[in-house]
């Protein structure tokens, strides 16, 4: 990712976390969660609800051990270290499974991470294997990386990927639509990632990545 969609995506998931938190979700599963930079899904969340529970799941070694040392000591965020694409391994794992009652609603966040996973191994079905464990009132964010706006940039941006462990996958905005799997998408639905309920100025260019939140 290029550095101003890198940006955007954070803005977005920020922006996005609060308006599950203002909605009374209060537990996040956060798949690829990435190292944790200024203003973390915990951080975030916590703003609004001291109490709120962050299951933090990534497969990068050291991406994990980062994560794992900025949460020492917090009982109520977790980083597991497992693929999620295998959501039956994710929600038995400890630091899910003992962290969130999936009776209660829960954010799923799938931010900038289902472009990793490749076509062959259906990331759609996937996130559909989590959001149907989901209680009622749960809600499911998404951002995902696309070559809509702008083709050549976007497979510049693909391209530095190509020859790593996790190439990238861009997708049309169709396909991204589909891994909502036909939930209700809130306002303003699937939109470029600086357009999702901004709070700043909205610049002219698009990022490159689609994002929305459905119910779920
Ligand atoms: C671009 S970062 C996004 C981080 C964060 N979600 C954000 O939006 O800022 C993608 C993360 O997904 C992780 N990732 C990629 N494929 C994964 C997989 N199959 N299972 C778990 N994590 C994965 C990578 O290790 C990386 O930390």
């Amino acid at each position: 990712m290029d550095r101003g969609r890198t940006r955007a995506n954070r803005n977005f998931l920020r922006r996005a976390v609060r308006f599950c938190q203002e909605q009374g979700v209060d537990q996040f599963l956060d798949l690829g969660s990435g190292i944790p930079t200024v203003g973390n899904v915990h951080e975030v969340a916590r703003a609004g609800n001291p109490a709120a529970r962050v299951a933090y799941v990534d497969n990068e070694p050291v991406t994990v051990a980062s994560c794992a040392a900025l949460l020492a000591g917090d009982p109520l965020s977790t980083i597991t270290a497992e693929d999620m694409r295998d959501p039956g391994a994710v929600l038995a794992a400890p630091g899910v499974r003992d962290l969130l009652d999936l009776a209660r609603p829960v954010a799923l966040l799938t931010v900038a991470v289902l472009h990793f996973v490749p076509d062959a191994d259906d990331p759609a079905g996937i996130v559909a294997r989590y959001r149907d464990r989901l209680a009622p009132g749960s809600l499911h964010v998404l951002s995902h990386a696309t070559g809509d706006h702008d083709p050549e940039r976007a497979s510049l941006g693909a391209g530095t990927y190509r020859s790593t462990a996790n190439p990238i996958t861009l997708r049309p905005r169709a396909v991204v639509e589909g891994m909502f799997g036909g939930r209700e998408l809130v306002a303003p639905g699937l939109v470029d990632a600086t357009e999702w309920r901004p709070d700043d100025v909205v610049g002219p260019e698009h990022t490159g990545s689609w994002a929305g939140v459905a119910r779920v």
